[in-house]
């Protein structure tokens, strides 16, 4: 699974792009409401209970420069943005779609809240704000189980559902997880329903690309437990690196390496899945050039 130990303190990172993303996350929840943001009733606690601890201790604690509990007439009922100059109410509204929308604007990561499925087997996406999905449709993830959100990933079946299963049942409170993924795109689009994977039946389209648009996109992804709701968080940091950046840090090499690795090993099945057919060649002889 290509998991490591996290640690609480970089669940949320900041950096010199945070106000640029706020506002591209703020233009995607408008044009694309539908697709970015949803919440099945059955998730409204744990979206409070998300809402209430980011806004009221974890980030005026983690970036007391950047966030500040503002209170009026003694009692604190604002988490103000320096940076934005917006107040946010620390009590979570009523809808947990506008919880959600609050939290989609404040932090460049995307959360997705599973809940125990009904049937006691494995976990169910129930809510979520995703406005930098990597090539899928986070609404047509909604109600699923992690095996069948997951099914056009190959092997997922045979190498990763029984340990995934078993890792997410026994995931304890105050344990944060974090894995990398990564992919290579056309340009630097963030907002992404398609075009990053191939599915099985897909042919392997003819693309022309061009170095200095083309992208490598890394997700930094946590996973931890809410304490009261038990509910797990999955939440998700995009980076993106032009291939002349990867370049200049001398990590050209380690690139070459995990673009062949797709092919090799006991999941060749990725080199398809992340389209490494159609853009593959070109960017390792870029980066041996
Ligand atoms: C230990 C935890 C996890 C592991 C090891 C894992 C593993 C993977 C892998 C290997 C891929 C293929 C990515 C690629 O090569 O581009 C993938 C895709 C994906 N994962 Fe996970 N994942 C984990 C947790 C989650 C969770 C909690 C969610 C929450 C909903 C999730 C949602 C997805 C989605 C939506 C995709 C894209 C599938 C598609 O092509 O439609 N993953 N995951």
């Amino acid at each position: 699974m290509s998991i490591q130990d996290g640690s609480v303190n970089d669940l949320i990172l900041m950096d010199k792009n945070y106000l640029h993303r706020i506002q591209l996350r703020k233009e995607i929840m408008k044009n694309h409401p539908e697709h970015v943001i949803a919440a099945e009733a059955v998730a409204k606690s744990a979206v409070n209970e998300f809402y209430t601890w980011l806004l009221g201790i974890y980030l005026p604690t983690r970036y007391p420069r950047m966030f500040q509990s503002k209170s009026i007439k003694g009692r604190v009922l604002y988490l103000h943005n320096i940076s934005t100059n917006e107040n946010l109410p620390l009590i979570p509204p009523e809808n947990p779609l506008d919880s959600l929308q609050i939290l989609g604007g404040l932090v460049d990561e995307d959360f997705l809240f599973l809940l125990p499925s009904d049937d006691g087997d494995g976990y169910t996406l129930k809510a979520f704000v995703t406005c930098f999905p990597n090539g899928f449709d986070t609404l047509k993830k909604l109600n699923l189980k992690l095996r069948d959100i997951h099914k056009p990933v190959p092997h997922y079946k045979e190498k990763l559902e029984k340990s995934m299963d078993r890792y997410f049942d026994k995931m304890k409170v105050g344990k944060f997880m974090r894995r990398a993924n990564w992919a290579i795109q056309p340009n630097e689009q963030l907002f992404k329903v398609a075009g990053n994977h191939l599915y099985e039946g897909d042919n392997i389209p003819e693309e022309e690309f061009d170095i200095n648009r083309m992208r490598l996109r890394v997700e930094r992804q946590y996973l931890h437990r809410l304490p009261q709701s038990r509910a797990l968080l999955f939440s998700f940091k995009t980076l993106l690196y032009t291939l002349p950046e990867i370049k200049n840090e001398g990590l050209a090499e380690d690139l070459v390496e995990a673009i062949n690795g797709l092919r090799q090993g006991n999941a060749p099945g990725f080199h398809f899945y992340k389209r490494a057919a159609v853009w593959g060649e070109f960017v390792k002889a870029y980066l041996r050039s």
